[in-house]
């Protein structure tokens, strides 16, 4: 079989093409479902296991050679064809296309934006956490309930290095950096072994908050969310604050705004309640400042935590997360006239 190899290697080696025709005639010789190659891939599944590995190699660097050799036949004619046609002036030019940006990443954009106006700074972590920063920092005892609700993928057997589940492992880290006061956002990709539908997906996009100095209040909170939320849904936008429970925030609240599609009368998308749920916050609890080694009785903070593609689906008005993650080109062209 090694001698075949070699022949065939050769074989290709010398094949010229003056046509398009004639590197299709190639390709279908050596590269098609039935042709010379994937038939030897066949032929060699029966070899004795020790001549398995040499001929192995052999066989995948004639493939690699035939795909190379296929590319530059198939340059070469082009540039045949093309010299052989009359330059027509008069045809209409190529339609270049335009590329856009993804509508998770003008959101980004758009949210940092907002928050880079009144002073913030912009933190980036690590997609690959260890429980510490994920979890223990943002006081989530070992054994405490919440770790079950964030649906954790786990990489290790220990599970101890895991797939964040929120941007607030960021936060965890700039706050053990212990330069104070902290005002900064931290957006990027998050993951929960969720069951993958209209609503919830594996993998999402988040931009948390923190504010830590001396003498924040619950009410520099609800203005700053308030100035936010008018940045992003317009001037007559209202907000209100619901209770809510994170292990990290005291007291803890979830923030709706006023829907800006129906303006608070009620319709499907508001769910006829007026009110759309755009983001988790509160004041970051004592122990999490302590745990960062931060001094507890001196400085006080909040934190929030927006779902990004959540919110573009209420802001564009899309009814399907999962269309963020196809790369159907025909929903992200929809988003090229924005920025
Ligand atoms: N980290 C929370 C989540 O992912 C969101 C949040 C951030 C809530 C900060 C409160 C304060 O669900």
């Amino acid at each position: 079989m090694k001698e075949l190899i070699n022949k065939i290697a050769e074989e290709i080696l010398l094949f010229t093409a003056g046509s398009h025709n004639d590197a299709e005639a190639f390709r279908l010789k050596y590269l098609s479902k039935k042709g010379i190659i994937p038939t030897l891939f066949d032929d060699f599944r029966l070899l004795p296991p020790e001549q398995k590995r040499e001929t192995g190699q052999l066989l995948n660097s004639l493939k690699v050679l035939a795909n190379e050799k296929l590319i530059t036949l198939q340059e070469a004619v082009k540039g045949e064809e093309k010299t052989c046609c009359p330059n027509d002036l008069s045809l209409p030019g190529d339609a270049l296309n335009r590329g856009s940006r993804h509508p998770v990443s003008l959101l980004i954009n758009e949210i940092c934006g907002a928050f880079m106006r009144i002073g913030y700074t912009i933190s980036h972590g690590f997609e690959i956490e260890d429980d510490e920063h994920n979890f223990s920092l943002l006081n989530f005892a070992p054994d405490h309930p919440a770790r079950d609700m964030q649906d954790t993928f786990f990489i290790t057997p220990d599970l101890n290095i895991l797939l964040r589940t929120h941007t607030s492992s960021v936060q965890a880290r700039e706050m053990q950096k212990n330069r104070l006061p902290i005002r900064t956002i931290s957006p990027g990709r998050v993951y929960r072994n969720e069951a993958i539908s209209a609503r919830s997906h594996c993998q999402f996009h988040q931009v948390e908050g923190l504010y830590i100095d001396e003498n924040v209040s619950f009410a520099d909170l609800k203005q700053t969310l308030l100035y936010f939320a008018r940045e992003m849904f317009g001037e007559q936008t209202s907000i209100r604050l619901r209770p809510s429970y994170f292990p990290f925030t005291e007291p803890s609240a979830e923030m709706d705004v006023s829907c800006s599609l129906c303006e608070g009368k009620g319709c499907r998308v508001c769910k006829y309640t007026g009110w759309l749920e755009v983001l988790g916050c509160g004041m970051v609890d004592p122990n999490v400042l302590d745990a960062a080694g931060i001094d507890s009785e001196k400085y006080t903070g909040f934190a929030f935590g927006i779902g990004v593609e959540r919110m573009a689906m209420l802001k564009y008005g899309v009814n399907d997360i999962r269309l963020y993650f196809e790369n159907d080109i025909r929903f992200l062209k929809q988003f090229s006239s924005i920025y």
